[in-house]
């Protein structure tokens, strides 16, 4: 079946879409990637998703507007990986934009994604797949991170005679038997660990991009760090780096989710106050760099990974790439997920679409030991596009008998 997944992340930078074709081979499942483009949103886009975004207080009539501008903005990206598919997808996967994620001393109690499915489904005339995070916080689970369930699936060792494929190093996929991650740099780190005989772990570890986003907003008045540069040029200020590490979020085992809720722009200002000395912006960029580099890095270290499999935005900034590189030399491996066949930018999205494929067949997403569920949820709700008009009873009702 062929299904269409979108993503559009705590960044907010744009929409990811992609589509793929999937099809079952006894125990395993096969991902044939159609296609992914990026759809990036307009600046007056952009400031409408900030503008609502935590901690500023907004109005029901904002959150109206902006729910039915962006189910416009997903129908348009499904359509394109309608397009991707080749003129037909069986299923749309459209999550929506998180705008609120309750987060009450380490429990979820909720989760608020934006994006009108009724408007997707009505576009592409196909079921759409939306809200995939409530059924997990439902039963008890911090509805984040959904990606390990993707993750768990590709890094799972394989037998390398029945998929032919191997590792970059030419071992046989999945060999060795060691300890392998996947990291998404985002707007935030999550890191999904998959060792023989365990149970998946997954979490955010903090931010990625967002505090080095909301100071390239502050300092060049642009949405990102393009290629680090900045960065590059500045200097690790240590006193600024151990205030940023005091954050307790860090230190807090898993299950944990985080997100803009706590690393939004008045963070970075209050960080910043409490220093009580002025940094030049470059050392700001240098510090949130290593900052990002070093929390990923202790948790690779902590779980004892030897292959880290990256993807995410964040992989395309060289400065932050190279500190990761260095910090893991010796122990772990840095590799992207496209030397396994899956765009690094596109990664969240295909991993939606294989959630979606999971639901589809009434099998959960949700991983209970990344959550911390009581139980594993079948995710999401379905927008059916309906029947064709007219099909349905061949004359029309005039009036309602109540039967008694
Ligand atoms: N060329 C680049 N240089 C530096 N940072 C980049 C570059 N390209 C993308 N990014 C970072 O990646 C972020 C978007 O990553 P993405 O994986 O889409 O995150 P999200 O899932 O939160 O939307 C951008 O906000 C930016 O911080
Ligand atoms: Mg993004």
């Amino acid at each position: 079946m062929k299904i269409v997944g979108l993503m559009s992340g705590t960044s907010y930078d744009g929409v990811d879409v992609v589509a793929a074709e999937f099809t079952v081979a006894g125990d395993t499942l096969r991902m044939r990637p159609l296609g992914h483009r990026e759809l990036g949103y307009d600046a007056e886009s952009r400031e409408r998703i900030g503008a609502l975004l935590p901690p500023d207080p907004t109005t029901v009539e904002a959150v109206c507007r902006l729910d039915n501008a962006l189910g416009e903005v997903f129908a348009d990206a499904a359509a394109l990986g309608v397009e991707l598919a080749g003129g037909h997808a069986d299923v749309v996967v459209s999550p929506g934009q998180t705008v609120y994620h309750w987060v009450d001393g380490g429990t979820v109690r909720g989760t608020l994604q934006l994006g009108a499915p009724a408007r997707v489904a009505a576009r592409v005339g196909v079921p759409v797949l939306s809200d995939l995070r409530s059924a997990d916080v439902a039963a008890g689970g911090q509805g984040a991170p959904l990606v390990p369930a993707f993750d768990a699936l590709l890094l799972a060792p394989g037998d390398p005679d029945e998929s032919g494929r191997r590792d970059a190093d030419g071992g046989p996929r999945g060999s060795g038997g060691g300890v392998r991650a996947a990291l998404n740099l985002g707007g935030i780190a999550n890191l999904t660990v998959v060792a023989p005989g365990a149970p998946v772990l997954g979490y955010d570890v903090g931010p990625a991009n967002a505090l080095l986003d909301a100071a390239a907003r502050r300092f060049l008045g642009r949405p990102c760090d393009v290629d680090g540069v900045r960065a590059a040029a500045g200097r690790v200020h240590p006193g600024l780096l151990a205030l940023l590490l005091a954050e307790p979020y860090y230190a807090a085992s898993p299950p944990k989710s985080t997100g803009k809720e706590l690393f939004h722009p008045g963070y970075l200002d209050a960080r910043l106050a409490a220093l009580g000395e002025p940094v030049a912006p470059d050392d700001v960029f240098a510090t949130l760099t290593e900052l990002t580099a070093r929390t990923v890095a202790d948790a690779c270290d902590r779980h004892r990974v030897t292959e880290v499999v990256a993807a995410g935005g964040g992989v395309r900034n060289p400065t932050l790439w190279g500190r990761l590189a260095a910090l893991g030399a010796g122990r772990w491996v840095l590799r992207t997920t496209d030397e396994l066949g899956v765009p690094a930018q596109a990664r969240e999205a295909y991993a939606f679409a294989l959630l979606g494929w999971l639901s589809w067949h009434g099998l959960p997403g949700a991983v209970p030991s990344v959550t911390g569920a009581r139980r594993a949820a079948v995710l999401g709700s379905w927008t059916p596009s309906g029947p064709p008009y007219g099909v349905a009873v061949p004359t029309p009702p005039r009036r309602l008998v109540v039967v008694r």
